[in-house]
């Protein structure tokens, strides 16, 4: 059976004490399903506070928003995969489409971000994705086996298989527009033949994009997504908490 994950992106939102008062919230909400897993990535000032307040729930972590991918030193600014860790963080989002495409971060730096948060032990997310224009152009396969191969080639086997990929087309995020079941679908398919291909037997696979109460049940319901990474739809506790325990075909 399928383990589904849903992680909730806040982005640049909920300070510590915000982090605090909505893990209240949520936990008070969220009745438990032993078949998923919530991941949150709060930013960076606020993972320790997000993560005491998920202490003693193996059900719940968190993660960073990025890493730099030298482990210490003169980084303005930077933080660690070490010092994330820190601080609580298990998991970190890498490549996130907000990241290569407002913080101008490139392939390269994604490759940097995944060796070094594997070598740190922080599971990578890795994010993935096609503009509007590519796919219009009939390229979304091509650019995302591009993205995956740029930041994972020379990753096989174990730590292959440590590596969870977010697919999010970038004309989806916080536009209200998603991917249709199907069309997510046969993406994740190719993603996931790439992944086996090198070694990862049972690769980890998510949607992101505009994801909802209203479409998550639908989303879900292709065998071929094993989660939702959402951000707008995660910002309230009890919505998230409700969207986390949808009931999936
Ligand atoms: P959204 O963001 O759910 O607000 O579209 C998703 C993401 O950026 O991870």
């Amino acid at each position: 059976m399928r383990r589904l994950l849903f992680a909730a992106n806040w982005k640049m939102h909920l300070g510590p004490e915000e982090a605090r008062v909505y893990l209240k919230t949520f936990r008070a909400r969220y009745n438990r399903r032993d078949d998923r897993d919530v991941w949150f990535f709060p930013p960076a000032v606020s993972i320790e506070a997000a993560a005491q307040a998920t202490r003693e729930r193996a059900d719940l972590q968190v993660g960073a928003q990025d890493i730099y991918w030298e482990p210490k030193g003169a980084y303005t600014g930077a933080v660690s995969a070490p010092l994330a860790q820190q601080a609580g963080a298990r998991a970190t989002l890498i490549g996130h489409s907000e990241r290569r495409h407002v913080f101008g971060e490139t392939e390269a730096d994604t490759r940097r971000k995944v060796a070094a948060a594997l070598a740190a032990g922080l599971l990578p997310m890795l994010c993935v994705g096609e503009l509007l224009a590519e796919r219009d152009a009939g390229h979304t396969v091509a650019v995302v086996i591009r993205q995956l191969a740029a930041a994972l080639g020379g990753t096989e086997g174990a730590p292959l298989s440590r590596v969870v990929i977010a697919y999010e087309p970038v004309w989806a995020i916080g536009t209200g527009r998603n991917a249709t079941p199907a069309d997510a679908s046969a993406v994740h398919r190719e993603i996931r033949a790439w992944l086996v291909a090198r070694g990862n037997a049972q690769p980890k696979v998510v949607y992101g994009g505009s994801v909802n109460l209203k479409n998550v049940a639908e989303l879900l319901a292709e065998p071929e997504l094993d989660g939702v990474l959402v951000g707008g739809a995660s910002l309230d506790p009890e919505g998230w908490a409700q969207l986390v325990q949808t009931a999936i075909a």
